[in-house]
């Protein structure tokens, strides 16, 4: 089997690490691995396959002679490298913002819109962690009748802003049990024992730039260009896994029943779905895993064409690393 040249683009922060780990566990076919990092990171190491791996400031000749480029760094630096990796004949397959609504870059969850990964010229988009989970949870739905609009509330856990929130968490966690105040860094406001219903900047009347990416990006995906998406994003006191509350409206009325078929067979997804028995989604229960778990599925009493459900999963995984390992698959089955 032919071999492949892969560059971690990003390598030492949370998709980064999680990206090296998944590969190793999926057994993709890395030749060489090439870890890239700031200049803050260069000469470290990390072990790959049991073996010392050194860290490598990313500079644009670091490119040269890669086949795929795992973008894992924030978009100034995905905008920054990206021309120099097209113009080495990698593919960059990125998890930040910058390209997700390119009209020339596709954006693809493999669940959903594999056929989409055959029409890049050299960028393929991760879609926002949070829209990945929606999207892998809803898909099925979509089968039995396209979804008109859908309302969502995400509770994101910490590890979403990098290896830095979980740190700041857990810091504060303790500060406050030493009866100390704590300062805010990484987050807005106290993160611990507090919810923080803001991430992102203002984009559109009120809402933010994350929440504006369930209806621009969940479009995209499930190629529904007239979907309808109100979203509200919460920081919550969570380390790994984001969970979304979401109601759906369709054109047709979906009955629970249905909805729970197509879900437990579908790609992806998981269907924890037993409220007698306190059964249900949690982020505890879908960390350092790949399924999104859905759940609590029940009408809408509010449209009689619309279905509620709960979902979780883990955005380092399923939401960023595993997502874009999985697009680097259907590549290299290309
Ligand atoms: N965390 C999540 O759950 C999640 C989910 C979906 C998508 N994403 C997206 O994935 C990307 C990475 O997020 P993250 O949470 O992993 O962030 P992070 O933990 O803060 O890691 C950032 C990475 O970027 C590297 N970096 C910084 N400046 C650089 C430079 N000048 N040149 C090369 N590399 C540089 C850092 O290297 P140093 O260690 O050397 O500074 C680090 O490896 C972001 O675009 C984020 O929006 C994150």
């Amino acid at each position: 089997m032919k071999q492949y040249t892969v560059a971690v683009l990003g390598a030492t922060g949370a998709v980064g690490q999680e990206m090296i780990k998944i590969l190793q566990e999926r057994d993709f076919p890395v030749g060489k691995l090439i870890p890239l990092a700031s200049a803050r990171s260069a000469g470290k190491t990390l072990t790959f396959r049991g073996e010392e791996v050194a860290i490598r400031e990313a500079g644009d000749e670091a490119f040269q002679g890669v086949d795929i480029v795992l973008g894992a760094a924030e978009n100034d630096i995905a905008q920054r490298f990206a021309p120099a990796i097209v113009k080495a004949g990698a593919v960059f397959v990125d998890n930040s913002s910058a390209f997700r609504l390119d009209p020339k870059v596709p954006l693809v969850v493999p669940e959903v819109n594999p056929e989409d990964v055959s029409w890049h010229q050299g960028i393929i988009a991760n879609p926002n962690c949070s829209t990945i989970i929606a999207v892998t949870a809803v898909n099925a739905l979509n089968s039995i009748a396209p979804i008109r609009a859908m309302t969502a509330s995400t509770y994101q856990a910490v590890s979403g802003a990098g290896a830095g929130g979980p740190v700041e968490l857990m810091n504060q966690v303790e500060a406050l049990s030493r009866g100390e105040r704590c300062q805010p860094k990484v987050f807005s406001h106290q993160i611990a024992y507090n919810l923080i219903p803001q991430i992102g900047g203002e984009q559109l009347e009120g809402y933010t730039s994350e929440e504006m990416k369930m209806q621009n990006e969940g479009r995209k995906i499930m190629h529904l260009p007239q979907l309808k998406v109100s979203c509200t994003c919460v920081r919550v006191p969570v380390v790994r896994s984001h969970s979304i509350s979401i109601s759906c409206r369709f054109d047709v009325s979906v009955t629970v029943e249905q909805a729970r078929e197509v879900i437990a067979k579908a790609p992806g997804c998981k269907l924890v779905d037993d409220l007698k028995n306190q059964r249900y989604p949690m982020p505890l229960d879908t960390s350092d895993q790949d399924l999104v778990f859905v759940g609590r599925i029940r009408p809408d009493l509010t449209d009689e064409n619309g279905l509620c459900l709960w979902c979780c999963g883990d955005q380092v995984r399923k939401g960023a690393a595993t997502n874009a390992i999985q697009i680097a698959e259907l590549l290299v089955k290309e």
